[in-house]
């Protein structure tokens, strides 16, 4: 016999699942109607959420869906404005303003004309904008592009493919009027040269700015003053192609073939990236792999690159790995590892700069080509020649050929090699105590580790409640697009690039 007034749990309990199916239901019924937003109109305004669960929040969507305009929480705490490819949660394209935001403030974006990032009312607060330009709408392309448009014009108003920051993806032009490259430590640089492409260090701020790798185009004549600059592009099939200015692209004048160049790739996403060790790769990414594959670098080896073991570091070739070791003198017993010194901001000219030296056998530049050298019978005339020289910072002299390659920069990484004709002599600012005592340095190894760790415990949970999001959000657009992706390790990289000063291999 039934009791009244007292039911079954089960009953409450199925009756309440009902209701919260229903509730889901709605809840989907609401989402699935949810339009993209694909372009902004004038008076758009967005504010961001200093708790918003992920690192980007964003607000404006390609059509296809792979790609989003958003506030992006760079770092542990810094806010920045980035178009990123979704199913990788890669920044492809950043605002990179000189001031960073701190996550937490209350910054918006704002749409008046020109794209204004802005930490409230905007006099004084301004973060970003796109300059000079009017437009009546703003959109992302399908190749990832953001492009500010005006009614009366074919051709975007502003373009975010002109407007580069440490990455070129598919089918962007990268001319000699594009701003270079900058790699996100803001210590590296890609240029574009008549009828080249190099890489550069980027010292006191880029007034110094040393080359460190090549690449002249094959079939370009230097010579030939009335032949108009090459300018470069990132194709489908594999290749980073280099043409004539002005050519309607079938004019190639060289082509950086990747390793999968002979593959016949279809379908693929590329990007090529000047990342924070100095050396520029191109990945490709696609639904299958569902992940970033690199099939192009262009400086192979770790030695090579120009600051792989940080300012007065020595790396050491070695058939398993190479190691870091410090710049001391030959007398000095014993080797040190990095961090060996800070990165020097400026020069030793002016009053009262004083310097130690450091003399150091078997010793070279990896890219000693691209450095300016005089010739000397002796290493001690090459070592006055630097002396001498306040802008000089060293000197490596081979005594085989005579060759003094002077360092016109602060002293990074050199590679060691076997050869006692080769010897290095090395201007090193001496300490002052009160100016060490007012720049603390890098913090003790257990505080740094302790952070570390916390950061990537955050960044780790944050990056998965982001992909959850996402991955919901895709869901609804499924249908159309038919992605199966999942984020990668970049909130892991970005904590790399933060100890940007630290380059060494422990990583
Ligand atoms: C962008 O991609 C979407 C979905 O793949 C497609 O429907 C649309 O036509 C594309 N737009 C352009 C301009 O190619
Ligand atoms: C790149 O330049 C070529 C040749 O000038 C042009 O046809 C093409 O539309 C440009 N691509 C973009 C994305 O602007
Ligand atoms: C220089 O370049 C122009 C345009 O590409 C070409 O017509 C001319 O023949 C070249 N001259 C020489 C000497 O190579
Ligand atoms: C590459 O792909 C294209 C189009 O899918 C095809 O026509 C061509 O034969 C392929 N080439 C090779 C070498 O597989
Ligand atoms: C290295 O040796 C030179 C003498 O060759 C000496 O003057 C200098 O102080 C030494 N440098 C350091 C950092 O000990
Ligand atoms: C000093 O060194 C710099 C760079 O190493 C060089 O450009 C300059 O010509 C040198 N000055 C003198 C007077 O030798």
């Amino acid at each position: 016999m039934r009791r009244e007034g007292k039911r079954d749990p089960a009953i409450t309990i199925v009756a309440a699942a009902l209701l919260v199916a229903c509730a889901a239901l709605l809840v989907e019924e609401a989402y699935g109607e949810e339009e993209l937003v694909t372009e902004l109109a004038n008076g758009f305004t967005a504010t961001h959420s200093a708790d918003a669960p992920g690192r980007f929040e964003p607000f404006l969507y390609a059509p296809n869906g792979v790609f989003a305009l958003g506030f992006l929480r760079v770092g542990t705490s810094s806010l920045d404005l980035a178009v990123v490819h979704l199913p990788s949660s890669f920044p492809l394209w950043r605002s990179t303003p000189a001031r960073l935001a701190d996550w937490s403030s209350p910054a918006t974006l704002s749409f008046d004309g020109r794209l204004v990032l802005a930490t409230g009312p905007v006099e004084g607060n301004l973060l970003w904008s796109t300059l000079n330009v009017i437009g009546d709408t703003v959109a992302l392309l399908n190749s990832s592009e953001l492009v500010i448009r005006h009614y009366d014009l074919r051709s975007p108003s502003w373009r975010s493919f002109d407007n580069p920051s440490d990455t070129l993806v598919l089918d962007q032009n990268f001319t000699m009027s594009t701003p270079p490259l900058i790699s996100q430590n803001g210590r590296f640089a890609l240029r574009l040269g008549k009828t080249y492409m190099a890489l550069h260090m980027e010292f006191y701020g880029g007034l110094t700015r040393p080359m460190y790798w090549q690449h002249t185009a094959m079939m370009a004549q230097p010579e030939n003053a009335t032949e108009p600059p090459v300018y470069g592009r990132l194709d489908g099939q594999g290749f980073y192609g280099l043409y004539l200015q002005g050519s309607n692209g079938d004019d190639t004048v060289d082509k950086l073939a990747f390793d999968t160049f002979v593959q016949n790739l279809t379908g693929a996403f590329r990007r090529m990236t000047l990342e924070d060790d100095g050396n520029l790769r191109a990945y490709y990414w696609t639904d299958a792999s569902k992940a970033w594959t690199s099939d192009y670098q262009a400086i192979s080896g770790q030695c090579q690159l120009p600051t792989s073991c940080g300012a007065y570091g020595l790396c050491v070739p070695g058939e398993a790995a190479p190691r870091c070791q410090c710049l001391v003198n030959d007398t000095t017993g014993g080797t040190t590892t990095p961090p060996c010194a800070a990165v020097e901001t400026t020069d030793l000219c002016g009053a009262g700069q004083l310097f130690d030296v450091v003399r150091r056998s078997r010793v070279s530049l990896a890219y000693k080509e691209r450095v300016p050298f005089e010739t000397y019978r002796t290493a001690a005339e090459c070592e006055a020649s630097c002396a001498a020289n306040c802008t000089c910072w060293g000197a490596v002299y081979n005594g085989a050929s005579g060759y003094c390659y002077l360092i016109g920069f602060p002293v990074e990484t050199v590679v060691y090699e076997a050869d006692d004709q080769k010897v290095g002599y090395f201007k090193i600012r001496k300490a002052q105590p009160h100016r060490s005592a007012a720049r603390p340095r890098a913090m003790s190894p257990g505080v740094t580790a302790a952070t570390v760790i916390l950061s990537l415990v955050l960044a780790v949970a944050g990056a998965y409640v982001g992909y959850w999001l996402w991955d919901r959000r895709r869901r609804r657009l499924a249908g159309g697009v038919g992605m199966e992706q999942e984020l990668t390790s970049r909130p892991y990289r970005d904590l790399k690039s933060m100890d940007s000063s630290n380059n060494s291999f422990k990583a």
